[in-house]
């Protein structure tokens, strides 16, 4: 099992329809779970999805609690879907900054349907079903948009909130500061953090 390159924005496999998998009991299958399980850990993603790895496959990870900084997600947490289906349970949507591993550095706020119904095959060729709501529901469309050929930034309303996740880099165009710059930057940045009442990073998937 391997890490494997990540594809960004504009590679082929993420702009296309990804095709059904077959054999969801495959060796090829599973290998390639394992390949985004690795990937997607060594990243320190949410989530992520066969073409992010350059397969064409319809394959989806997705962390199905609740994210908490204090507690970072271990496997149990993650839930494997292939060919998954996706259908919202009612009109409510919920707006969200979101960030995507094949966009890196980037982030953008994107409506998402609050509550979504799925059904999937599971890793040992059993139907999964159920229901998600919140931010699992959010990590599901957006590794469900993947093997559609869509990417977050298809999916915002207001294109204005697409920007890049680090403030520095953001307020000053370079990544890191100048000592003589720092007291003002500090301050702009107070007020940028407060404005956008953000914690931390956007979730990567
Ligand atoms: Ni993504």
């Amino acid at each position: 099992m391997s890490i494997r390159d990540i594809t960004l924005m504009g590679h082929p496999a993420l702009m296309t329809p990804a095709a059904p998998v077959d054999d969801p009991l495959s060796e090829a299958t599973t290998s390639l779970i394992e390949d985004m399980f690795d990937t997607m850990f060594a990243i320190g993603g949410v989530g992520i999805a066969a073409p992010q790895i350059g397969v064409s496959q319809r394959v989806i990870i997705c962390l199905m609690r609740e994210r908490k900084f204090s507690q970072p997600p271990e496997r149990d947490d993650f839930t494997v879907f292939i060919n998954p289906t996706l259908t919202p349970v009612d009109t409510e949507m919920v707006e969200g900054w979101e960030g995507c591993l094949s966009l890196p550095g980037m982030q953008g706020k994107v409506p998402r349907y609050k509550q979504i119904q799925y059904t999937a095959t599971a890793t040992d060729g059993s139907t999964l079903s159920g229901r998600a709501v919140g931010f699992p529901a959010v990590v599901l469309q957006h590794e469900a948009d993947h093997l559609d050929g869509i990417l977050y930034p298809m999916r915002m309303t207001d294109m204005s909130t697409l920007q890049y996740h680090d403030p520095v880099r953001r307020l000053t165009g370079r990544a890191s500061m100048a000592t003589s710059m720092e007291q003002e930057i500090d301050n702009e940045l107070a007020q940028a953090t407060d404005d956008d009442n953000r914690e931390q990073e956007p979730p990567l998937s």
